[in-house]
């Protein structure tokens, strides 16, 4: 079968002529990502983005269920209501990692005008995005097709454009692309004073004091990712993002009307349905052990689509940036004899050197901090 040998890493197979390190190498030397290949007119979908067969197998014996995500009303989080958020948040945040908000105090024209400027990003002149295309993580704004092109199994059906900054560290407007730039500034102010809202609630639901989470400047670092999934002519054989876990204290997740995230829940893949003015929250590796998992970090993915382009903006926020950089690992308050820490202490930047090195797919970093 023609995708047997698919997904394995810099195979040179002489009878079949693939030798996907070149065709990474030539993929990646086009600049122009993944939307590049659709505007050339593709009708099958290029081996280094076809999933192994296994992969593809178990997939049809996925089950069809009814769960549902959480949905949040955040409306009068600092009155009457606060109390009965906390206890929402936190029961969310312990069985699904996963939940949605509404009422968040970001006007749905914030929201709407992020997604159309990461759009223009993507459709503007693909000489224009060149410029911007790289894989150097010390740069702050750089623009690429799967951060992990070269070390993953299978390449996935997205580009993304990548937006560094902390609290201490705010983007000059120069630095940002012009497509995009009012847009994400905006957005950028909004979503931080949501993030300071949920790490006090988050704080409150693990029974500390509200600025706990703040205290350890949690919120400190954010990373804006933005996700293009063009549409794809064969997605059954591919993913637009695959399952993982985030690298984050907290993710706020803005996306379009097209639909296709996924959580894992009760073992089985449970579609985020886009709320119109919504955005989806999840729990990161960072709060699973600084809470001494607690709060639980879960696996999502996002599925291929025929239909597209997909937008969508992931926040991540990642810590203090301090340097040299400080110590996380499970809050005191939250260890006892009966409570014993289960996971080491960390340094943010060797997590994401671990996680860059070894690429979506696997839960091995987290796994590795294990007591
Ligand atoms: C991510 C992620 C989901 C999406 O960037 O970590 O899970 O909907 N994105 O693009
Ligand atoms: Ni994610």
């Amino acid at each position: 079968m023609e995708v047997s040998v698919a997904g394995e890493p810099f195979t040179q197979t002489a009878s079949t002529g693939y030798d996907r390190a070149q065709e990474l190498k030539a993929f990646d030397d086009t600049e122009a990502g993944v939307k590049g290949l659709v505007d050339a007119g593709i009708v099958n979908i290029p081996r280094i983005f076809i999933r192994p067969s296994d992969e593809l197998v178990e997939e049809l014996n996925c089950q069809q269920n009814s769960f549902q995500v959480p949905l949040i009303d955040l409306d009068e989080i600092k009155g009457s209501n606060r109390e009965e958020i906390v206890y929402q948040i936190r029961t969310a945040s312990e069985t699904w990692g996963f939940f949605q908000v509404v009422n968040h105090g970001i006007p749905l024209k914030v929201l709407e005008d992020m997604i159309q400027g990461v759009r223009d990003f993507n459709e503007q002149d693909v000489e224009m995005k060149k410029q911007w295309y790289s894989r150097d993580q010390m740069k702050r704004v750089r623009f690429n097709s799967n951060f992990d092109l070269y070390q993953s199994r299978t390449a996935n059906w997205r580009d993304t454009l990548n937006l560094s900054c902390s609290v201490s560290h705010n983007f000059d407007p120069e630095e940002l692309p012009a497509a995009c730039r009012e847009t994400t500034l905006e957005y950028i102010k909004h979503v931080r004073s949501l993030g300071d809202t949920l790490f006090e609630i988050i704080s409150e639901a693990l029974g500390l004091k509200s600025e706990h989470l703040q205290d350890m400047e949690c919120g400190g670092a954010s990373t804006f990712v933005c996700h293009y999934y063009p549409p794809c002519p064969e997605p059954e054989l591919t993913m637009g993002t695959s399952s993982h876990s985030d690298p984050a204290f907290l993710t706020i997740l803005l996306q379009d009307q097209i639909g296709g995230l996924q959580v894992l829940h009760q073992n089985q893949w449970v579609d985020v349905n886009p709320i119109s003015g919504g955005l989806v929250v999840n729990i990161g590796d960072f709060l699973q052990v600084i809470s001494n998992e607690k709060l639980k970090s879960v696996d999502h993915r996002v599925i291929a689509s025929g239909v597209g382009p997909r937008v969508s903006v992931a926040c991540f926020f990642a810590g203090s940036d301090d340097v040299p950089p400080r110590l996380y690992g499970p809050i005191k308050e939250l260890i006892s004899e009966e409570n014993p820490p289960l996971y080491q202490n960390f340094l943010v930047p060797e997590y994401f050197a671990k996680y860059a090195a070894e690429g979506l797919n696997s839960k091995s970093c987290l796994e590795q901090l294990k007591l």
